[in-house]
């Protein structure tokens, strides 16, 4: 249905625009912590459920992969589902999942249900790394999106930092043997608990407006755009969304032939960068690395939680710099700065020096990840394809992050542990990766900041495929 494009609010209140925008995304940033939460948890629990279940090798490297896997389909689905009947509603859907394998992994007694619930964690975690940054880059006005769509993984970092401390609050309250029977079903149960204040909180967030006006609803569609930018500027974007085309619900194979084949590989290619430096070989065998170089148990602890804060506070860098400086220099900077301190790391490991100076080259390489490629990996998927095919584009770059993401994690025991490779070798692996990922963005990645979703999608009409970055 066209409507005249009036307005509702004629005076608008800017502080209660911001006020609303800030709640919408940040409920929807919840899905991002329960993504880092769950995706952590596991580390802490993994001895005691071992020990519990008496699991071989394999059963416990597939209790840790068991989430990373259930990803793979939930990022799948979730593009479509979201395409089809709306970003809200699938966010409640991944609010539901976390709260069911929360509960669900809590009971079992057994390896094959645990497994189940983790799959069905994982599907959880898939379908939000998709919908999440969607959301929040359909509904953020555009001079403050990048700030906004940090946000996510803001909640993902601060739910890995958040895990550290419940698991080791929980591993005090008793003996081995009171963890490995009950300890690890209340540090993966935990996550019940904002998963369903998360459900609470969606009832008041709006349906994404661009998705609204998609279908047709137009009407629906301005009122959330005047509540979050004013009056003026949702007419702005209304025209705008009208003239990108709505109506039609695209198909992957418009993604294919045409200029937005273009968008598609880059956030793909961005995606697997984001990946292959190996910043989960640090996130989830952070120990294993500092127990290599060397440093006791408690030492590998202490080093985790520097790590988990260095990572916290530098993505609070992104959210300074990536509206004002834009994405492109904080991603030349981060991949820069990534490949000489992992290039230090593999040669420490070369050399046999361990210590504190091993340790702060993996912290700044984390820094650099956390200001850089980390922020705007999602960000950049999140606002680059258009209106009416954005879930089902967005599905594949996240199915990139995770498939990439179990090869990373499958890998770096092999490859560390080998007498062939070795840990310097290794290192020196991601290193290349992020020397790659500098060159990469150098030439081909657009400057995004400022430019509304509209805009950013007529950026790819006007280009052809293979020339250089518009
Ligand atoms: C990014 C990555 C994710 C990683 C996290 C660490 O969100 O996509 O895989 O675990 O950063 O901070």
């Amino acid at each position: 249905m066209r409507i005249p494009i009036t307005t509702s609010h004629p005076t608008h209140d800017r502080a209660a625009a911001a006020r609303y925008v800030l709640f919408a995304t940040g409920v929807t940033a919840i899905g991002g912590f329960l993504f880092g939460y769950d995706t952590a948890v596991i580390n802490g629990a993994n001895s005691y459920l071992k020990a519990h279940m008496g699991l071989s090798p394999a059963q416990e490297g597939l209790a840790g992969a068991g989430a990373i896997l259930g990803c793979i389909p939930g990022a799948m689905f979730a593009g479509f589902l979201s395409d089809r009947f709306g970003r809200r509603k699938m966010l409640f859907a991944c609010a539901f999942l976390y709260a069911a394998s929360g509960v669900l992994s809590a009971i079992p007694r057994s390896f094959e249900p645990f497994l189940a619930a983790r799959l069905v964690s994982g599907l959880g975690i898939g379908a939000s790394s998709m919908i999440c940054p969607v959301y929040i880059a359909e509904i953020a006005p555009e001079k403050q999106r990048g700030r906004l769509g940090t946000l996510f993984q803001l909640g993902i970092v601060a739910g890995i930092f958040l895990t550290l401390f419940v698991n080791k609050l929980i591993q005090g309250l008793g003996d081995d043997a009171w963890n490995a029977a009950y300890g690890w079903r209340w540090m993966i149960g935990m996550e019940a608990i904002p998963a369903v204040a998360f459900i609470g909180l969606l009832v008041a967030v709006p349906e994404s407006p661009r998705w609204l006006a998609q279908k047709g609803r137009e009407r629906e569609a301005l009122h959330v755009l005047e509540r979050a930018g004013g009056a003026e500027a949702a007419a702005r974007e209304m025209a705008a969304i009208r003239a990108a085309g709505t109506q039609e619900e695209g198909r992957f194979r418009e993604l294919l032939g045409g200029p937005f084949l273009r968008p598609l590989v880059l956030a793909m290619a961005l995606m697997a960068f984001s990946q292959f430096c190996g910043i989960n070989a640090v996130m989830y065998y952070s120990t294993k690395i500092f127990a290599t170089a060397g440093g006791g148990t408690d030492a590998a602890f202490t080093s985790t939680v520097w790590l988990g804060l260095v990572n916290l506070l530098f993505t609070f860098v992104a959210i300074g710099f990536v509206d004002r400086a834009g994405r492109r220099p904080l991603l030349l900077v981060g991949t820069a700065v990534q490949a000489v301190a992992l290039g230090l790391v593999g040669w420490m490991f070369r050399t046999h020096q361990q210590g504190p100076v091993l340790l702060a080259c993996i912290v700044a390489f984390v820094a650099a990840f956390a200001m850089s490629m980390g922020p705007i990996g999602w960000l950049f998927a999140s606002e680059v394809f258009p209106n009416k095919v954005r879930g089902r584009a967005m599905s594949l770059a996240t199915l990139t992050v995770w498939v990439s993401c179990y090869v990373v994690a499958q890998t770096f025991p092999m490859m560390n542990d080998s007498p062939a490779v070795g840990p310097a070798r290794t290192f020196w692996v991601y290193a290349a990766v992020s020397l790659a990922s500098f060159l990469f963005v150098l030439v081909w990645i657009p400057e995004t900041k400022g430019r509304t979703l509209e805009e950013i999608e007529r950026m790819w009409e006007r280009r052809g495929v293979g020339e250089a970055r518009p």
